[in-house]
C-alpha cells in the first residue's frame, strides 16, 4: 500500500503566519507539521510516500524532506497547480499509485492512533474505502458522518445543523477505483473537488468501512486547533 500526504492549499485560516510560507511547514511543538502525518504512515509500514503541494513553496518541502531517507521512507513529490480541493490533490497521485491501494492523510492532521492493523486489513480487503471518525464538540467545522446502527449513511461537509458529533478525520484508505470516482466529480458550490463527495460515492455503493478513534486527533489548520495539537505533542514529549 502506498501513502499520500496532501499539503497544498493556501492555509488562509492561519494568516498572517501562512503569508510567506506553507501551513504544513509551521511547527507543531518541536517539528514541522508535515512530519506528523509522514511519521503516522512510516510507523504503520507505509514507506513509499507522495507529497502533494502547491508550486509556491514546493522547493521548501524538497529541502526539508529530501528523499525521505531520514524517515526511513522513499518520498516523491507532485505539484498541485491550483488549490482546487482535496480530491483534486489526490487526483495527482494516480500515476504514483500504479493500481495499488492508497492511504491519504491531510498534511495538517495529527493522529495519535497506530494504523498498522488498519493497513494490514485494508490490504487484504478486495475493494472499497475506509475512513476514521472522531467524536468532537464542534462538528460544524468538519465533514460529519450521519449514521444508522452500524453504518454511515452519508457525510455532510461542514453542516450548520450536524446530526451527529462524529467528524470525518483527514485519513482515507482507497482502492484503485478512486481515480475513476474523482474523474466523475463535479466541483462543489465553493468550486472545489471535495473529498466528501468521493466518500459519499463509496457509501452509496455500499463499499465504505470505518473505525471510530478513541485517542487524540486534531487538525492544525486554525489558530485554536494548532494550539491544541501543539499542547498535545508537548504533553507527549514532557511525559
Ligand atoms: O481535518 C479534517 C477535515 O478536512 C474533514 O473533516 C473535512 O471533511 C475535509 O473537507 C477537510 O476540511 P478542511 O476545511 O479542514 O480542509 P482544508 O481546506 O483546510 O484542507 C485540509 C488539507 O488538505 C490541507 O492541510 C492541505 C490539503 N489540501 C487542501 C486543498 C483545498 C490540498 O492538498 N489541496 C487543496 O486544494
Amino acid at each position: 500500500m502506498k501513502g499520500v500526504v496532501l499539503a497544498g492549499g493556501l492555509g488562509t485560516r492561519l494568516r498572517p503566519a501562512t503569508k510567506v510560507t506553507n501551513k504544513h511547514l509551521l511547527p507543531v511543538y518541536d517539528k514541522p507539521m508535515i512530519f506528523y502525518p509522514i511519521e503516522t504512515l512510516v510507523k504503520a509500514g507505509v514507506k513509499d510516500i507522495l507529497i502533494v503541494t502547491g508550486p509556491e513553496h514546493g522547493g521548501h518541502f524538497l529541502h526539508l524532506l529530501g528523499s525521505g531517507k531520514e524517515f526511513g521512507a522513499k518520498i516523491t513529490y507532485e505539484l498541485q497547480e491550483e488549490p482546487a480541493g482535496i480530491a483534486d490533490g489526490l487526483r495527482l497521485a494516480e500515476r504514483f499509485a500504479d493500481n495499488d491501494k492508497l492511504v491519504a492523510i491531510l498534511g495538517d492532521n495529527i493522529f495519535e492512533t497506530d494504523i498498522t492493523e488498519d493497513i494490514k486489513d485494508f490490504e487484504k480487503s478486495t475493494f472499497g474505502a475506509k475512513i476514521f471518525l472522531k467524536e468532537v464538540d464542534n462538528p460544524q467545522r468538519f465533514g460529519v458522518a450521519e449514521m444508522n446502527d452500524s453504518s454511515i449513511t452519508k457525510i455532510i461537509e461542514k453542516p450548520t445543523d450536524p446530526k451527529t458529533k462524529y467528524a470525518v478525520t483527514g485519513m482515507y484508505m482507497y482502492d484503485s477505483t478512486v481515480f475513476n470516482v474523482i474523474r466523475n466529480l463535479k466541483p462543489s458550490a465553493r468550486g472545489q473537488l471535495e473529498i466528501t463527495d468521493v466518500n459519499n460515492h463509496y457509501i452509496s455503493d455500499g463499499k465504505m468501512t470505518f473505525r471510530i478513534l478513541n485517542d487524540f486527533w486534531s487538525d492544525a489548520g486554525t489558530h485554536e486547533s494548532l494550539f491544541k495539537a501543539t499542547e498535545f505533542i508537548r504533553g507527549l514529549r514532557l511525559a
